[in-house]
């Protein structure tokens, strides 16, 4: 009998479409701090967004779920490309149009600036205290936020939060900004979406519990939402078997 796959980090799920139960898992666990108290007007659940195509589907889906209570949410960046704010490549400009520019009431967004220095955005991680939510994607090459096979800030100090960064290979332009494995692992809940036949590669180094940037995130809860596309390129054909 075949060991089930998984991936050495957390729980692996094979999903018909990533924005959609991204958006239902984004929901769930909003709908779980409500209930609980832990996510007030005072004391938000704070919500860790990515860059991305995938993530710019993500949350077109989740800007289109009405009730949640916007008002008890406050929305961060994993990681930002320095560029200006309203540049087609910068994160948050594709945050701004997918969700935050569609939902209301308007919550409250902390763009990264990368003018200021990384401990500034490390300052925002600390007063939040904790992160509810980090979404991150994967790269093809295994990267996750702005964390590159072989960059620097991979190899951040266990107390720096956040690190300015570039890719060695070149293939991921643009110096950033982006919260390192210890900003991450303030994560209550991290959730990885993985779409798309171009992802198998990296999944399936994922599955095989090889060294990638993606695989080192540690943190409370780790979810891997994949889609069949990527999965069973990656052989997961069986998984569920
Ligand atoms: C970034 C993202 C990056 C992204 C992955 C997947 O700023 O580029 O944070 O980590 O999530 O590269 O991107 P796609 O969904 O477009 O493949």
């Amino acid at each position: 009998m075949a060991e089930p796959l998984s991936v050495p980090n957390g729980e692996l799920r094979l999903v018909d479409d990533v924005e959609v139960a991204f958006a239902d898992l984004v929901a769930a666990e909003l709908g779980s701090a409500v209930a609980e108290g832990r996510a007030t007007q005072r004391a938000p659940f704070r919500l860790v967004l990515s860059g991305g195509s995938t993530a710019k589907a993500c949350y077109t889906e989740l800007a289109t779920r009405s009730g949640l209570p916007w008002e008890r949410v406050e929305c961060l960046v994993g990681d930002e490309r320095c560029v200006p704010p309203d540049d087609p490549a910068a994160n948050q400009a594709m945050i701004r149009a997918a969700l935050i520019d569609r939902v209301t009431p308007t919550p409250a967004f902390q763009p990264m600036d990368c003018a200021q220095p990384p401990a500034a955005y490390a300052e925002v991680l600390v007063e939040a205290g904790h992160l509810d939510l980090v979404h991150l994607g994967l790269g093809p090459d295994g990267h996750t936020a702005s964390l590159f096979p072989g960059s620097a800030a991979l190899e951040a100090p266990p107390g720096r939060l956040v690190d300015r960064n570039t890719d060695p290979s070149g293939r991921n332009p643009h110096e950033r900004l982006t919260l390192t494995l210890a900003g991450i692992g303030l994560a209550r809940l991290v959730v990885f979406t993985v779409a798309g036949p171009e992802k198998h590669e990296a999944l399936a180094h994922a599955l095989a519990h090889h060294d990638l940037p993606a695989t080192r995130v540690r943190a409370d809860r780790v979810v891997w939402l994949c889609d069949a596309s990527a999965a069973l390129g990656a052989g997961l054909g069986r998984v569920g078997a």
